[in-house]
């Protein structure tokens, strides 16, 4: 076993104190000399031709400048994201409530407002849909192409229609989730700075600076080498700063370049809510079959995705939907389809776990009603059925590395003490209220696979200075989840630099190569490898100087030379690691490295889905307590047990954390979240009228890690930041069922679906 000196132990958060102080600067706290102020006008109805925007109104309020629409573009009239369908600004047609048709600029961010109201859009309401599968039907409102379909995927291994027909036991069950609102303490925002050359500044809160960088240059007409993107502290991101801040900067840009003064557009919460990505509602009809033995021998899956009005990450977050939707088992004969429908509602994209967790609600709420028709223990069935190393995934892949599921089952299950519930039916009552418990698991690619294989590499430089203080710069971002500290631990430990001595930047567009996205976990995996292949010749040069100069303090040199802790020592001759920096320096060796990661290639075929889609997977298993009133069908989560297998831990608080909170977010979108449309209108788009989870709402948690090494991963990690999510709303639910008799099949797990489930049972005979 490697000894490791910084890797694997709750360091501090690098970014602790000027956050809990409130010192950190966020975009919105940033100013800069004669800066104006810009304000989006925005679509009122659902559809709408535009016939033309007047300032009229809005050039009587005072410090009002100028208005900018896509008649200000310097380039072609497409945001380029995947697919280039949604304009910088709209031109003929706006598509969504919400939608920024135009932009103000005034003198203060109160008159901007103020001039916003007062632009009019002159338009003619066109008919529109929000239904997916109303816009999927023959005869639809024609919103995209010749079918409204903005990506379809398929998965075709054996036969699984002909396994189906011959199977002992098959359920089937349609399943709906509703949007989620990434509720990012920070809302969306950016400033843009003109500079003397004619290029710009561009200081925005993001996930993705090189997205960024993408569209200000393509809005602005400009070489990549007259923007730079600087990536402000980021309160909060969760797949909701992926794309969308792209557009918010372009507009900044757009308005800086008009009026030659830097320029700063902050959103506010309903105009975020109403504008912003969300979790894609989905709609899915799962179908399983197994054997007499209990072995899963088919399932089908049909899987829709509300993706709004245009495409943007829709078929990123389907794509990943598709790969998992037959969940972490093996499985002979799979058939998979799956649409991102266009609507006209606010565009959906990521969310942490892209398109996974409302699938994995639906498959494994299944999963143990096929256990139930099978006679068996939800637990055991899954025991039976799950991916071991070896194992062949649906799309036919391979696990030849790190794999844990069964540990993280079988975990959970002695940590809940599920057996000794099992003598209950998973069911306690207690006057008017039932406890149960439930079970789900999980598997979650690492990084873009096939799908963004083209993405999925990272840059780092590395800079030791003379007074032996390092610098890092990478191309993926800190948005709470704790990179900056963990690629600091990664940092410390190759170069053997103490951890309080290493810095690692947030992103600055001209420091590193484009490094993709910060998404999809992958910033351990990814940044991590770049930094160690950065730090590896500035290691090799300290750790020569160190011998030499161990060697000239006379220490015997046959004898290993140990680096931990910021020294070098032999028996008991020590340097430090400042003092080998500077002999270093001394002798003229390069302290200044950079490194480039690029993930394996992956092999899959698009037309039938099959081969290895992910480098590599992390995994989880979720048992969940709950109580049912059953009265009211009210809900309550009391207690979350968690295993999660996600390669070695490099900072075991922060790893806590994130599986906390991933499982409180999971847990929120399960029972609370509801973000309502009424007649394509936004219906509350507030924190008083959409409700999260608090900590008022926080459940117990126990959570368990078990650390299967992956061999490519630095320091033998993988990703963790999305997994916990996951699964815990099917656990969630299969807990009510436990607790209830209802199966729910719509998430959120209102309390009206759940009483509408109890007043079915009664009305059925069932037991109270
Ligand atoms: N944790 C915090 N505190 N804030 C965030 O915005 N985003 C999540 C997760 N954890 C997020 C978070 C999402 S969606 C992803 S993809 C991962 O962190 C990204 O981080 P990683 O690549 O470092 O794992
Ligand atoms: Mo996370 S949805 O991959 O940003």
């Amino acid at each position: 076993m490697e000894k490791l000196s910084f890797v694997g132990k709750s360091l501090p958060r690098k970014d602790a104190e000027i956050k809990a102080t409130g010192k950190a600067l966020y975009s919105a706290d940033l100013d800069f000399p004669g800066m104006l102020h810009a304000a989006a006008v925005r679509n009122p109805r659902p559809r709408i031709k535009i016939n033309g925007v007047s300032d009229a109104a809005a050039k009587k309020i005072a410090g009002y400048r100028a208005l900018v629409t896509y008649k200000d573009l310097r380039g072609p009239n497409k945001w380029p994201l995947v697919d280039t369908d949604y304009p910088f600004l709209p031109e003929g047609e706006a598509r969504f409530e919400g939608e920024t048709v135009a932009l103000v600029v005034a003198d203060s961010h109160r008159a901007a407002r103020a001039a916003a109201a007062a632009v009019e859009i002159k338009y003619k309401e066109l008919p529109f849909e929000t239904d997916p599968l109303k816009s999927l039907e023959k005869g639809a409102v024609k919103l995209y192409g010749q079918d409204n379909v903005f990506s379809k995927f398929f998965i075709k291994k054996g036969d699984a229609r002909k396994a189906l027909a011959e199977a002992a036991y098959t359920v089937e069950g349609e399943f709906t989730t509703n949007y989620q609102v990434h509720a990012y303490l920070e809302t969306q925002g950016a400033i843009a700075v003109p500079q003397p050359d004619g290029g710009l500044v561009v200081y925005t809160t993001t996930q993705c600076p090189f997205y960024v960088l993408d569209a200000v240059a393509a809005a602005c007409g400009l070489p990549y080498n007259k923007v730079k993107i600087i990536q402000t502290v980021t309160g909060g991101g969760f797949g909701g700063k992926e794309d969308v801040p792209a557009l918010v900067a372009s507009h900044a840009a757009l308005c800086a370049l008009k009026t030659g003064r830097p320029v700063r557009l902050i959103y506010d919460r309903t105009e975020d809510f109403r504008s912003m990505s969300k979790r894609h509602p989905s709609w899915s009809r799962v179908t399983y079959g197994a054997d007499k033995n209990g072995r899963i021998t088919s399932c089908v899956v049909k899987y829709v995705l509300d993706a709004g009005a245009y495409s943007t990450l829709s078929p990123i977050v389907l794509w990943r939907g598709t790969v998992h939707a037959a969940g972490p088992y093996e499985i002979d004969n799979v058939l998979i389809e799956t649409y991102a429908a266009a609507t006209n509602k606010v565009p959906a994209g990521a969310f942490r776990g892209f398109g996974q967790p409302q699938i994995s609600f639906a498959q494994e709420s299944l999963i143990d009603e096929l256990a139930a028709k099978a006679g068996r223990d939800p637990m055991d069935f899954r025991l039976h059925n799950l991916l071991d190393p070896g194992d062949i995934t649906a799309t036919g892949q391979e696990l030849t590395s790190s794999c844990g599921l069964r540990e993280l089952v079988e975990a959970v299950r002695e940590k809940s003490g599920w057996d000794k519930w099992a003598e209950n039916g998973f069911r306690r009552v207690e006057g008017n209220k039932a406890r149960g418990l439930g079970v789900s698991a999980a598997y979650y690619g690492v990084g873009l696979g096939a799908k963004g294989r083209y993405l999925d590499r990272a840059g780092a430089l590395v800079n030791i200075y003379k007074d032996a203080s390092v610098t890092v710069n990478v191309g993926n971002t800190e948005m709470g989840q704790g990179a900056l500290t963990v690629l600091a631990q990664i940092a410390a430990e190759t170069l053997n630099a103490p951890y309080g001595s290493v810095r690692v930047e947030e992103v600055d567009s001209t420091k590193v190569p484009d490094s993709g996205p910060t998404v999809a976990s992958r910033t351990t995996l990814m940044s991590g490898n770049a930094i160690i292949e950065a730090a590896k010749p500035i290691r090799d040069n300290l750790f020569k100087t160190a011998l030499d100069m161990l060697k000239a303090k006379g220490a015997d040199i046959a004898g290993m030379m140990e680096a931990s802790e910021g020294v070098f020592s032999i028996a008991d001759h020590k340097v430090t690691f400042g003092e080998v920096v500077k002999e270093c320096w001394n002798r003229r060796l390069k302290m200044c490295e950079e490194g480039w990661y690029a993930a394996p290639r992956t092999t899959y075929d698009m037309k039938d889905g099959q081969g290895d889609a992910y480098v590599t997977y992390s995994y989880s298993a979720d048992v969940a307590e709950v109580e049912v009133d059953l009265e009211t069908g009210v809900l309550r989560v009391v207690k979350l047990w968690g295993a999660f297998d996600v390669g070695k831990i490099i900072n075991p608080r922060l790893a806590e954390g994130q599986a906390q909170g991933g499982m409180l977010q999971g847990m929120s979108w399960a029972v609370y979240e509801n973000l309502v449309y009424r007649n394509g209108i936004m219906a509350n788009p507030n924190f008083t009228d959409y409700v999260i989870a608090t900590t008022a709402d926080k459940p117990e948690y126990d959570i368990t890690f078990i650390e299967k090494d992956y061999e490519d991963g630095p320091y033998k990690a993988k990703g963790m930041g999305e997994v916990p999510l996951i699964g815990v709303a099917a656990a969630v639910a299969n807990a009510v069922k436990a607790a209830s008799g209802a199966r729910v099949t719509s998430v959120p797990l209102l309390p009206e679906k759940i009483w509408k489930g109890l007043e079915e049972r009664k009305a059925a005979g069932g037991k109270k």
